[in-house]
């Protein structure tokens, strides 16, 4: 049995909606790890030393929750962590595709891997990191949609 969860994402950067994710996923399992990756396929507003500095502020109040950053496949990070339950956010249906095929690509990588979908809180299911960043760029009001030190760190960017 399990007790152990990863939560794995580029988290650039981590909003209220991921944070929500990462509550439900500790209050489930013992200890969650929210991983942040190195390698995502696409390129990062903030480095992975301060995606992973956000997000270790923003997980400052979850006690059975560690961050840390990784830098190869994230199913031989779980292998490193004994751990083969992934936890996946799962907004609408146009998430479904491409979370149907890393979840498989993932088995097919390590056939231990289980991948868990977990659905966020209706009020951030519209929620994504490239709005959060459009919105910060063009001076949005983010107060509803990141934590205060990630609007910060945000705003410091366009600036
Ligand atoms: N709230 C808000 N936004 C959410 C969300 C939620 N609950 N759940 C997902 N998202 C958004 C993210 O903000 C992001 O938005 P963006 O595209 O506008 O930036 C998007 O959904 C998906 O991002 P994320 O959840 O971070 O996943 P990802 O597609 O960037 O993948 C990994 C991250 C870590 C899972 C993946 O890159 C990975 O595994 N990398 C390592 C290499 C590897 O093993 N690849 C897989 C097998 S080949």
């Amino acid at each position: 049995m399990s007790r152990k969860a990863i939560y794995p994402g580029t988290f650039d950067p981590i909003t209220l909606g991921h944070i929500n994710i990462l509550e439900k996923a500790a209050g489930i399992f013992e200890h969650v790890v929210l991983a942040v990756s190195g390698f995502t396929g696409k390129s990062t507003l903030f480095s992975l030393e301060e995606r992973t500095e956000l997000c270790r502020e923003s997980a400052r109040h979850l006690s059975n929750v560690t961050v840390m950053p990784f830098t190869g496949l994230v199913v031989d990070f779980a292998k490193s962590q004994s751990c083969h339950v992934l936890i996946r956010g799962m907004r609408a249906v146009s998430d479904f595709e491409y979370e149907f095929s890393l979840a498989l690509a993932n088995k097919k990588l390590s056939p231990r891997i289980e991948t868990i979908f977990l659905v966020p809180s209706l009020k951030y299911l519209y929620l994504s990191s490239s709005i959060i960043k459009q919105a910060a760029q063009l001076k949005g009001n983010l107060s509803d949609l990141v934590p205060r030190h990630v609007a910060i760190a945000l705003a410091d960017k366009f600036k």
